[in-house]
Parts: structure tokens; C-alpha cells; sequence
């Protein structure tokens, strides 16, 4: 099984979670290609899983990785699993804004792609970062559980 993981990070962050996410998910069997948003002009469209994400702006997504998720994937990709993660100084707190992660999946869903889980969220301690402690971890993990749910689909 193949994946792309496709991340966008100013202040690295968002490149830590999506690092972590492609262990997670080599640990679960999967062969996964990791791509800066900058450099993913052509993506083959031939994988099982496909993950993007990045930092969160305002309580959106910006910038490239917006773009992508809402003009990239229209042809070939329709009914392709997908989930979506993002960093952000609010989450866990009383006021959370909304996430990139979660614009992220509404774009791909209006694109007729399907999220095979939940979107992913790590805290960062500060404006600029870093990331929270354990929020590695979190994401390894949460690799690992979209390896063996995709594993699991394609066996059922
Ligand atoms: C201008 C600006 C606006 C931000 N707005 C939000 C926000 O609305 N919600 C939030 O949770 N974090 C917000 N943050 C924190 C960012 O999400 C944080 O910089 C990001 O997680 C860092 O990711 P990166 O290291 O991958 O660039 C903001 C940060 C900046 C600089």
C-alpha cells in the first residue's frame, strides 16, 4: 500500500507532525512518499492514502496547502481516502478556534474524496511554536492507526 503525506509548515511545527505521521504510518506497512506543499505540483493520483496539512492561520488554512486541496484534486482522485491534520496555538484551550484541518477536509470532501478518519490536531505551545509535549508521539500514533484502518478496509 502506498501513501503521500503533504505537508506546509513556516516555523516547523507542522513538518515534526507530518514526519511523525509517515513513521506511524511506515510502521503500520505502508510505503510513504513525504512532500513540502511547494513541491507537490504533480501528484500521482495511484496511492491509497493520501494525507495533507499544515499550520493554522486565523482559524483557516492559507496559502498553498488551501490551494491545493481546492484545485488539485479534481481529476482522478474522486472517492480516494484522505485525512487531514493541522497545528495550532488554540487547541485544547477554552477558546479553540476552528482548524486548518478541518477546512482542509471539507475542501477534499467537495472534491468527492473520502476522509478515512477524523482530522488531526496538535497543540503548539506558542504563536510560533513549538509543538506540545507528547504531540510527536500523538501523531506517530494516529500514522499508525490510518495504516491499520486502511489495512483493515482493504482486507474487508
Ligand atoms: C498570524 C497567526 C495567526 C494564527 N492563528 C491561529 C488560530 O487562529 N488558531 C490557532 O489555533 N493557532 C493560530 N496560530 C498559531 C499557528 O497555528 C502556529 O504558528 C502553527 O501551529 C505553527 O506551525 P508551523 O510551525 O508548521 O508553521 C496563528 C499564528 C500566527 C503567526
Amino acid at each position: 500500500m502506498k501513501g503521500t503525506v503533504v505537508y506546509q509548515s513556516k516555523f516547523g511545527s507542522s513538518r515534526q507532525v507530518a514526519e511523525a505521521i509517515v513513521k506511524g504510518l511506515e510502521y503500520a506497512g505502508l510505503e510513504v512518499e513525504l512532500v513540502r506543499v511547494a513541491d507537490a505540483g504533480n501528484l500521482d493520483p495511484g496511492i491509497d492514502l493520501l494525507v495533507i496539512g499544515g499550520p493554522t492561520r486565523i482559524g483557516r488554512a492559507y496559502g498553498p496547502i488551501k490551494r491545493l486541496a481546492k484545485r488539485k484534486f479534481k481529476e482522478g482522485w474522486a472517492g480516494k481516502l484522505f485525512a487531514t491534520f493541522s497545528t495550532g496555538a488554540s487547541i485544547g484551550t477554552e477558546k479553540e478556534s476552528p482548524q486548518a484541518s478541518d477546512v482542509l477536509q471539507e475542501l477534499l470532501k467537495e472534491n468527492g474524496l473520502e476522509p478515512i478518519a477524523p482530522p488531526f490536531k496538535a497543540g503548539v505551545d506558542d504563536m510560533h511554536g513549538p509543538l506540545r509535549e507528547g504531540e510527536v508521539e500523538r501523531a506517530e500514533q494516529y500514522g499508525r492507526e490510518l495504516g491499520s484502518k486502511l489495512s483493515g478496509d482493504a482486507a474487508g
